[in-house]
């Protein structure tokens, strides 16, 4: 199997695309690298765009892009994919430094863009607004969990880290404990988009930030039980959930299975499993996120 080694760079719709880029570039600390009528690129660093913002009637995520590994065979991938029954299209030149491309839908219609190689770029970090160490993951809401799931370990190559009984699970395509999570729902849409911090103290001032400019937290900070990342939510101007976390668990060895030991973990060694739905697989510091948080 083929698998997808990252997550590259998430789109958004916006009706408000100025206030977004603005967001964007003046809170989160990406940098603007280009710039068109109707859409803006926003960097971090490795890649030319990690976020990428369209104008458009109403605000959604419409497509997530994955990276294979350098010597993936694409061709091989498009079957792989294609044995699920499931429509592939190749595209070239289909967006800045992206020479050649797969787009697909996953099962709640979102945009998958799967590229091989990209253009180096020599992007710096940013030097103002919280500036984020990367896009680290994209959580929805779907109305079949375990048909998502299926879809992101059967034709991408995700591995399940863990289940909150039998409603949430986790998913990871890289050493990071999640890169995708998909909670059971009424109706199908992004629950919230997470960009990692360096450390607690970056955790601190980025809250600390985000009060001087108005962006009061909707949850947090605190430390997930699943994952174990701190984390701390807010909303952005077009209200869609923000988080920022570090400390996430990582598995540094796919053989030896099990998350890189840490003081606050529970089980020795921490393993993927089926957690019972506790509010410490929430939050081990004990405050729950308000009522309407996982609508
Ligand atoms: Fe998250």
């Amino acid at each position: 199997m083929i698998r997808v080694r990252r997550i590259a760079h998430a789109d958004f719709d916006t009706p408000d695309l100025e206030r977004q880029v603005d967001y964007y570039t003046e809170i989160l600390g990406l940098t603007l690298v280009a710039k068109e009528k109707d859409a803006a690129y926003l960097a971090n660093t490795n890649d030319h765009h990690s976020v990428v913002l369209r104008r458009a009637s109403e605000a959604r995520c419409v497509r997530l892009a994955f990276q294979t590994a350098p010597d993936a065979d694409l061709a091989a991938f498009k079957k792989q994919v294609e044995s699920h029954g499931i429509k592939v299209e190749s595209k070239k030149d289909p967006e800045p430094t992206i020479p050649e491309m797969l787009t697909f839908e996953d099962t709640k219609g979102t945009i998958m863009e799967v590229f091989r190689e990209r253009e180096p770029v020599a992007q710096r970090f940013g030097e103002k607004g919280i500036v984020p160490l990367k896009l680290g993951h994209v959580a929805f809401n779907v109305v079949d969990v375990k048909k998502a799931s299926d879809f992101y370990c059967d034709v991408l190559g995700f591995r399940v880290s863990d289940w909150m009984a039998d409603f949430f699970v986790f998913l990871r395509c890289s050493p990071d404990h999640h890169t995708i999570n998909l909670v059971d729902s009424k109706r199908s849409k992004m629950h919230h988009i997470a960009f990692e911090l360096r450390n607690w103290g970056h955790l601190q001032t980025a809250c600390d930030f985000l009060a001087t400019k108005g962006y009061p937290l909707i949850w947090g900070p605190g430390r997930h039980g699943i994952g174990h990342n701190l984390f701390a939510y807010h909303r952005n101007p077009d209200g869609q959930i923000v988080e920022l976390f570090a400390e996430l668990d990582r598995i540094n060895d796919e053989d030896l299975g099990y998350f890189e030991p840490r003081p606050w973990h529970k089980d020795r060694p921490q393993k993927p499993k089926v957690w019972a739905k506790d509010p410490s697989a929430s939050n081990i510091w004990g405050i729950m996120p308000p009522a309407d948080f996982l609508d």
